[in-house]
């Protein structure tokens, strides 16, 4: 094929890798400004490379008008969680969304593969719009821990090296390090509570801290310099007392003198 054609084929894809990257990210963005714990950590996105393209064409038969309709993978994104509870709640997100239609899923978490490899891969139905008009493509989204990224990251790297002949010795050691990698992500998943409540009020008092900022610079604009600095000399203090409770009774108060000067530039 020639490299044009090849472009023609691979846009619709790389424009999907960035939609879903976008879409995914927000996700994130979403929970952690309403202060929530999100399920995703971060997203990743890639599209498949020519070479991989053609490896995959040979090694399953494909033929080169067969690839849209054979090759589920082209588009690929990666979505990493902390702990293996998220993994079922990303699912959720993916199957409550409008703009996605699953087609198909694997659990290789519940149904190891002989490698050891552990992930919830998605097979799904995207559209996306070109200049040609709507189409609606594939894409593969692979759902794991960290610490299952890990272990497929650097196994991987390995298949590549040996192809699929990695050595028996070598095999055995990454048998044995997925399962340590299952213990891993057990031991996290007994302090997930603890680690959730930690990273929540983290999240509460970042978001705090920005709220009242926000407040003093509208009230900058606003209200009496002097007062203002005052206010954020007071800010200061409140925050080095390291108390929540105290910063969200500041909060509050700081609230109260900015709606009461909204009130006043409107009459
Ligand atoms: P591929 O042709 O490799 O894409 O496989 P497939 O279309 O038959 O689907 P499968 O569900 O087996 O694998 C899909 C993807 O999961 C692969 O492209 C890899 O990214 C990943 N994967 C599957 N098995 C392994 C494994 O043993 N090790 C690693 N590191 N990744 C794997
Ligand atoms: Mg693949």
């Amino acid at each position: 094929m020639e490299i044009q054609l090849w472009r023609e084929l691979l846009d619709p894809y790389q424009l999907a890798v960035d939609e879903l990257i976008v879409k995914f990210n927000h996700v994130i963005t979403e929970h952690r400004t309403r202060g929530l714990y999100s399920p995703i950590e971060s997203v990743e996105g890639r599209l498949k490379s020519i070479d991989s393209i053609l490896e995959k064409m040979k090694r399953k038969d494909i033929s080169m008008n067969e690839i849209e309709e054979k090759m589920e993978d082209i588009a690929g994104i990666r979505l990493n969680c902390q702990f293996v509870e998220d993994i079922e709640k990303v699912v959720k997100i993916v199957e409550q969304r409008s703009d996605m239609k699953v087609k198909c899923v694997k659990d290789y978490i519940k149904h190891v593969k002989a490698s050891g490899y552990r992930s919830y891969h998605m097979i799904i139905a995207y559209t996306v719009n070109t200049i040609d008009g709507p189409k609606e493509l594939s894409a593969e989204i692979q759902i794991r821990t960290m610490a299952m990224n890990f272990w497929a990251t650097v196994e991987h790297s390995l298949q590549y090296k040996y192809k699929e002949n990695i050595p028996d010795n070598i095999q055995r050691k990454l048998i044995d390090a997925s399962q340590a990698i299952v213990q891993i992500d057990q031991a996290m998943s007994d302090v997930r509570d603890e680690i959730m409540d930690a990273q929540n009020s983290h999240q509460r008092k970042e978001n705090m801290v920005k709220d009242i900022l926000n407040n003093i610079q509208n009230l900058y604009r606003v209200a009496n310099k002097r007062e203002v600095a005052k206010i954020q000399d007071e800010f200061y203090k409140v925050y080095m007392l390291d108390d929540m409770m105290q910063l969200q009774h500041f909060a509050s108060q700081l609230d109260i003198i900015s709606e009461g000067y909204q009130t006043q530039s409107l009459t």
